[in-house]
């Protein structure tokens, strides 16, 4: 029996931050050593489009996001690690795709309803602002996944619908052409932390409440020394429940450490000190992968080979998949 594909995309906007770390790159890393499935990892720049019209950032966070992945030592011989933009069946089976996919479906995306919410609010034009690219993104993200044959897809809660688009998607071009896509299925673990930031509400750029990955190790210790906590003195106990910097500190300790410092909240350990222990033991989590990430970073071109040599292996799928496809859907030479 051939093996499980797993597949996930990395929309290139921002820069990778702790919530990131726990909640996306670092299981999937641990997955991508195992050896009884294929793992296929993009960075996805054409999704950046839909959200960001700066070159220069979709740009820098290609390269922070490869530098991440590598520098966290995804196993590359293994995982196939890519750009999106580097494999050109993708954008052309977005098209197939497009062909077949009924706009009703597309209407009731959540992305694209917040959207023309938020005008309705306001009192604009229900589709004020809005281009093609945030209405048809759930096709390119059924591209993406249906291009590979993904059998598992793990993503965030809020790409379920998604999911369940690119099959529909899926069973409709199969049903007018034949079987040539498997049906992708959303893998949503729940066990992995979604981990708060500095103020308490989930880490995220649209918070403005991260601690980013690969900061400096004194700019790190400053940042987690900003995580809100109460006014309780040293000496007084406190709860580790709703504790923004207790869920932080347990994202990134083992059983036995995560239990001293319930212990220790209860004896009433210092804020000031909690935060201490809490940077030193991610310090030492990310210190060794911190200076892969720099050095990687000043050297731009090792990171490209390493993706062009995913783009060829993933092309070695998708160019004889896509020459399938477009024979089904009867583009092909006269004779
Ligand atoms: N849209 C996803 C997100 O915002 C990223 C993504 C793009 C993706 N293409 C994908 C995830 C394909 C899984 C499979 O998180």
């Amino acid at each position: 029996m051939s093996k499980r594909t797993v597949l996930t995309g990395i929309t290139t906007t921002g820069t990778p931050h702790l919530g990131n770390y726990v909640g996306a790159i670092k299981p999937a890393i641990e997955a991508s050593h195992s050896t009884d499935v294929q793992s296929c990892y993009f960075l996805a720049d054409y999704h950046a489009l839909i959200k960001c019209r700066d070159p220069e950032v979709v740009h820098r966070s290609t390269l922070e996001i490869a530098a991440t992945w590598l520098a966290l030592g995804l196993d590359t011989d293994r995982a196939i690690f890519y750009r999106q933009s580097d494999i050109p069946e993708i954008s052309e089976l977005t098209w197939l795709l497009t062909c077949v996919t009924a706009k009703g479906l597309m209407n009731r995306a959540h992305a694209y309803k917040a959207a023309v919410q938020e005008n309705l609010e306001k009192g604009e034009d229900a589709d004020f602002a809005i281009a093609m690219g945030l209405f048809s993104y759930p096709i390119l993200m059924a591209a993406d996944i249906l291009m590979f044959n993904a059998n598992d897809v793990p993503v965030g809660r809020d790409q379920v619908q998604h999911l369940e688009m690119a099959r529909d998607i899926a069973q409709r071009f199969n049903h007018f052409f034949g079987d040539h896509f498997v049906m992708p299925e959303a893998v949503v673990d729940d066990n992995v932390a979604v981990l708060p930031g500095q103020d308490g509400r989930k880490m995220s750029k649209s918070y403005n409440n991260t601690i980013p990955l690969w900061l400096p190790e004194k700019k790190l210790r400053k940042s987690i020394m900003k995580i809100v906590t109460n006014s309780l003195e040293p000496g007084e106990p406190k709860q580790t429940e709703g504790s923004a910097l207790f869920a932080i500190y347990s994202a990134f300790a083992n059983p036995e450490q995560r239990q001293a410092m319930k212990q220790a909240f209860a004896d009433g350990i210092a804020w000031g000190a909690a935060k201490q222990e809490c940077f030193e033991l991610i310090n030492s989590e990310l210190a060794s992968a911190r200076s892969a990430y720099e050095e990687l970073i000043s050297e731009p071109s090792r990171i490209e080979t390493r993706l062009q040599e995913g783009a060829e292996r993933a092309r070695e799928i998708t160019v004889p998949f896509m020459q399938e496809l477009r024979q089904a859907v009867g583009i092909r030479r006269l004779l």
